[in-house]
């Protein structure tokens, strides 16, 4: 989840505490030496990612009502006028129509991903698009499901994953990219009324677990034969960070609620959802997209980040880093991989699930940045032992770090993919951002790290979720009111960058 570029006041926040705390600026570019003179594996996937919610709306020619899915939970977050009006709430209010509306014109996106030399690209599907109404909870079979599925909606998906083949581009599929069915999860409810709202989203795992089972089985029985590459959820701990613990202006997610004894079960509900979606996705993707043996290969996506102490002579620093690493990075991963639930965050895990367990077939990284962090002697949230620390610096650039995050999802045994990296001013050369962060990916590998592929955040200016349209990320700027994509300078260094596989 971004600090972004785009927020300079904050990023003037990091550099001055930063600088004040340990002497040094917002951009420790530490580059591994060993990666010059080495070069990525051919057939390493080069992409760009974008997310449905944030790409599709702003149709030139399409209906809104159709270009828009208008019946999720951030599509309420983003449009209702009474959360907009409450400023706590950090949203931009901007309209979705001025998005790039991807949904009509994706196939000139798949051109511009294709001119970038990129050979996979990562996207994802909305649930609530396919499945806007709340019959479908009816459906006890991914073959029932098929009666409630919106037609324009599964025709749309087809021509877009045809079109993704046809472009020679490898599909990376995320199932869950933030956004939920309004019908299964009421943000604007729940933001007013946490305990007594009844579409309780990620708080409802009996309801949830088996609805987004479904669904994911139902997208792998569809489309499996386009798709091998399958991301259940992106960024669970920015569901928990953002949504029930500490929404903040750099991001607010629905319901948008602080309560640490709600956000903590829902991380450890999110590692039960994807279990589930993995299971689903084994069971009904039985075709190998691209002949390459592998029928599917099944992630997730957390956000990982790398963190540092504050003083790092000072042990309750360096123990609030790690501990901040062990919250932030691992509970997730501990819960998905190796079935070990440690609920009270005490650092031991209470409980160990087979049924959920072993469910992971590579590690999506999203890496943005690093954490400075001071050491608390009281955890900051009592109940949890391990939530003893306070983030000083929340955005760093860190192009190290890359190299630590994959790394770590190798710890468990299992292949990373960069699935996310980026949102920096695309308008330079990337010399001092793109190159560093994949020389020093490539320093890794060549240390042995298994890294199967490196997608940019993002392709063509989007909707950054409460932001709106104020960030520009995309290795395409867009007009917002033509619709036009012009190359950013960043491109031309990424596109030099993939065709001599040196960074
Ligand atoms: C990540 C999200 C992605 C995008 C980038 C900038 O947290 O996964 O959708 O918003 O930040």
């Amino acid at each position: 989840m971004p600090c972004s570029s785009g927020l300079s006041s904050v990023r003037m926040l990091c550099l001055a505490a930063l600088t004040a705390a340990v002497g040094t600026g917002c951009t420790g570019k530490t580059v591994d030496d060993t990666a010059i003179g080495s070069t990525f594996p051919a057939n390493f996937m080069w992409g760009t990612a974008v997310a449905g919610f944030q790409v599709e709306p702003g149709c030139p020619t399409i209906p809104e009502s159709e270009c828009e899915d208008q019946h999720s939970d951030w599509y309420q977050w983003v449009t209702d006028p009474e959360l907009i009006a409450d400023t706590n709430n950090h949203l931009s209010g901007e309209p979705l129509s001025d998005g790039p509306g991807h949904y009509e014109l994706y196939d000139e996106d798949l051109d511009n991903a294709v001119a970038l030399g990129t050979t996979a690209f990562r996207t994802s599907i909305e649930w609530s698009r396919l499945f806007p109404d709340g019959a479908a909870e009816q459906a006890t079979t991914v073959d029932e499901l098929m009666q409630y599925v919106d037609p324009t909606a599964l025709a749309y998906y087809n021509a877009y994953f045809d079109d993704i083949v046809a472009h020679g581009l490898t599909p990376l599929v995320t199932l869950n990219h933030y956004t939920l069915p309004l019908w299964i999860h009421n943000g604007k409810a729940c933001h007013a009324d946490v305990d007594t709202c009844t579409d309780r989203g990620w708080l409802d795992l009996p309801r949830i677990k088996p609805a987004i089972a479904l669904y994911a089985g139902f997208c792998a029985q569809q489309f499996g034969d386009r798709v091998d590459w399958w991301a259940t959820e992106n960024e669970p701990f920015a569901v928990v960070l953002s949504g029930y613990l500490i929404p903040s202006a750099d991001r607010t997610n629905p319901p948008g609620v602080s309560r640490a004894d709600l956000a903590i079960p829902v991380a450890f509900n999110l590692a039960e959802g994807h279990a589930a979606m993995y299971d689903a996705i084994k069971a009904y993707d039985t075709v190998d997209a691209d002949g390459d043996g592998v029928v599917s290969m099944v992630g997730a996506v957390p956000n990982l980040v790398a963190t540092q102490p504050l003083d790092p002579t000072n042990a309750l620093d360096v123990q609030g880093a790690a501990d901040l690493d062990y919250v932030y990075n691992r509970i997730y991963l501990n819960a998905t991989i190796n079935g070990d639930f440690d609920r009270d965050l005490d650092g031991i895990a209470e409980e160990h699930r087979d049924d959920i367990a072993g469910r992971m077939d590579y590690v999506g990284v999203n890496y943005y940045t690093r954490i400075t962090v001071k050491g608390l002697s009281v955890p900051l949230f009592g109940a949890y032992p391990k939530t003893d620390f306070y983030p000083q610096v929340l955005w760093e650039e860190y192009p190290a770090g890359i190299a630590d995050v994959v790394n770590l999802a190798n710890s468990y045994g299992l292949p990373a993919v960069i699935t996310e990296n980026g949102t920096q001013p695309t308008d330079t050369s990337g010399d001092d951002f793109l190159r560093p962060h994949l020389q020093s990916l490539l320093g890794a590998m060549d240390a042995g790290a298994d890294v199967r592929g490196y997608f940019y955040w993002t392709l063509v200016d989007n909707y950054e979720w409460n932001h709106g349209m104020s960030y520009k990320f995309g290795m395409y700027d867009l007009d917002t009111t033509t619709k036009a994509r012009t190359e950013r300078p960043m491109g031309q260094t990424y596109s030099d960058i993939i065709a001599s596989g040196t960074p």
